[in-house]
């Protein structure tokens, strides 16, 4: 499926997502560190992940690069909201090591949708 995905989507938009890819490695490894110090530990069995996120995913279906970018584009929505929503709950628990870790994951989330957002509008110029 991916390599379907690659192929009918174009160089603009496969370095796109495998830069956005490397990032979200980064942000799971950032939230383990940080878990860890906290005393916690991170969920490590991937079946795990799907079962807990709050967050909604889409499995990508349909190789069609506008309807991948969508689902993209909702998926960072998803995310936004969660980490806006850890954000508001952290301001209580007064944890500032914490809140700039989400803070600066939830920057990312942002700047993923609007690059996203931008491919899209390009796409559609086309
Ligand atoms: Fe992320
Ligand atoms: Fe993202």
């Amino acid at each position: 499926m991916q390599g379907n995905i690659f192929k009918r989507s174009g160089p603009n938009v496969q370095a796109e997502l495998s830069e956005h890819a490397a990032d979200e490695f980064k942000h799971a490894e950032m939230l383990a560190k940080r878990i860890i110090e906290l005393g916690g530990t991170p969920i490590l069995n991937p079946g795990e992940w799907v079962k807990k996120s709050t967050c909604g995913y889409d499995e990508p279906k349909d190789p069609n690069v506008l309807k991948l970018i969508e689902q993209n584009i909702k998926g960072e929505q998803w995310a936004i909201k969660v980490y806006n929503d850890m954000l508001k709950k952290i301001m209580v628990t007064k944890d500032p090591i914490t809140f700039h870790l989400i803070r600066k994951i939830l920057e990312d989330e942002i700047e993923h949708e609007q690059d996203l957002e931008d491919l899209q509008r390009d796409i559609k110029l086309i």
